[in-house]
């Protein structure tokens, strides 16, 4: 099943959180999973508005840790507590404004699974890697360094996005989409024994999402910018609807 999951980022005040219940009410496109991940400051009220809805509910970071004096940080089990059943880890944003090492990425995915969240884990090239011809050993470097052991479908999503892609409005082509995800799907049935959904990310909008999610390989999509707006995401939500998994 396809998973279409929107990452609003450090965007929404308790307002926004109107959002989650226009997502909830709206017709559901079959087949496709939904998940939210607003800031933690509204993980608590988007929990109740979604409850026994089937809309998943995720953190954008955790800390390794369960406890303890890491001013401002959160641990992956009181975002289970707050109501989340995934967290992202190693998005970009991340690595680059907080310097996270595929080291410290691998600690938080297995931080996430301590506490039963499922993990989705985001590896991409920037534009100067791309450029240089790097981008699958760039990727197959971080999916090495942060892929801890026990990964499975279950527990793990890999999230493909070009760092030069988020929030950029420029895509890959079709055939670096696909390229990569073939990459990153031949790795991960090696480190997990199985299959594991891969999202694409990176400039996903209504009016790109059916193409982009009819491309083989690509499992889902991770949303940012366009995720904000119930209406957009429930576009790309439903342009996933019928498409092979
Ligand atoms: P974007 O962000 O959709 O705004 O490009 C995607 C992401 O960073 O997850």
């Amino acid at each position: 099943m396809k998973l279409i999951a929107g990452n609003w980022k450090m965007n929404g005040l308790q307002a926004s959180a109107a959002e989650a219940d226009a997502v909830r009410v709206a017709p559901r496109p079959r087949g496709v999973e939904l998940l939210l991940c607003p800031p933690a400051t509204l993980l608590a009220a988007f929990a109740g508005r979604l409850a026994g809805s089937g809309i998943g509910l995720g953190g954008q970071d955790c800390h390794a840790l369960a406890s303890g004096a890491h001013t401002g940080d959160l641990s992956a089990e009181m975002l289970a507590d707050a109501g989340a059943s995934h967290v992202i880890v190693g998005h970009s944003e991340r690595r680059m404004d907080h310097g996270e090492t595929d080291a410290i990425v691998r600690a938080k995915v297995q931080a996430a699974w301590r506490a039963g969240l499922v993990a989705i884990l985001c590896v991409g090239e920037t534009l100067a890697q791309r450029e240089a011809g790097q981008a699958l050993a760039v990727v197959a470097a971080q999916l090495a360094g942060s892929v801890p052991p026990g990964a499975n479908a279950a527990r793990l999503v890999i999230a493909y996005e070009p760092v030069w892609a988020i929030g950029s409005g420029l895509t890959p082509t079709p055939e670096q989409i696909v390229e990569v995800h073939q990459a990153i799907a031949g790795q991960m049935r090696g480190l997990a024994g199985e299959p594991v959904r891969v999202l694409y990310g990176g400039s996903v909008k209504p009016g790109n999402a059916a193409e982009l999610l009819a491309l083989p390989g690509v499992d889902g999509a991770l949303v940012g910018g366009a995720s904000l707006k119930a209406g957009d995401f429930l576009a790309i939500a439903a342009a996933a609807q019928g498409q092979t998994p």
